[in-house]
C-alpha cells in the first residue's frame, strides 16, 4: 500500500506546523503504525528557513513529551505533488496555499483541508498564531493541536 503523505502548514514553520508534525509522529509512533506514513510540514512565509522551532514551543512541548525536531521550510509548488493532505492551522494558511495550489495549471491530487475541522473538544477554532503572545497561548495551541491531529487521523484510519 503506498504510504499517506500528510504536510503540515503555518505561517513561519517555527511553533504551530512543527509542533503539529511532532504530535502527529508521536502518536503514530505510540501505535505502531510510522512506517504508514509521510510527514512534514512548511511556512508560507520565508523568514525563517532553515531555522529550528521557537525555543517557546520546543519546552512547551517537550514539558508534554513532545520532540520537535524540524527546521523551517517553505511551501513550495512540488508540495502539491508530493503531499496526499496539505492541513492548515487559520484560515489565512488556508487562503495563502489554496493561491498557490491554484496558481498553475497542472492538475494536483492534494487535499487542502483546515486542521481545525478535525478539532471535537475545540470545535470551529482556527489553531492561533502563539508568536506574539504569551507562554500561556503554546500550550493553548498545543491542547488544540493534540485534539485536531488525533481527530484527523482517526478520519484517515
Ligand atoms: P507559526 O508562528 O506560523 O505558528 O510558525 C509564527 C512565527 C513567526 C511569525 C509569525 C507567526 N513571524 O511573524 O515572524
Amino acid at each position: 500500500m503506498d504510504k499517506i503523505s500528510v504536510l503540515f502548514v503555518c505561517l513561519g514553520n517555527i511553533c504551530r506546523s512543527p509542533a503539529a508534525e511532532a504530535i502527529f509522529l508521536k502518536i503514530i509512533e505510540d501505535r505502531g503504525i510510522k512506517e504508514k506514513f509521510i510527514v512534514d510540514s512548511a511556512g508560507t512565509g520565508s523568514w525563517h528557513v532553515g531555522k529550528e522551532a521557537d525555543g517557546r514551543m520546543k519546552l512547551a512541548a517537550k514539558n508534554r513529551n513532545i520532540n520537535i525536531k524540524s527546521k523551517a521550510r517553505q511551501i513550495k509548488r512540488e508540495d502539491f505533488h508530493r503531499f496526499n493532505y496539505i492541513l492548515t492551522m487559520d484560515n489565512s494558511n488556508y487562503i495563502d496555499v489554496l493561491k498557490i495550489k491554484n496558481s498553475e495549471s497542472s492538475e494536483d491530487d492534494s487535499k487542502v483541508i483546515k486542521l481545525q475541522d478535525f478539532a471535537s473538544d475545540f470545535a470551529n477554532k482556527e489553531v492561533p498564531d502563539p508568536y506574539f503572545g504569551g507562554d500561556d497561548g503554546f500550550n493553548n495551541v498545543l491542547d488544540i493541536l493534540e485534539d485536531s491531529v488525533s481527530g484527523f487521523l482517526k478520519s484517515l484510519l
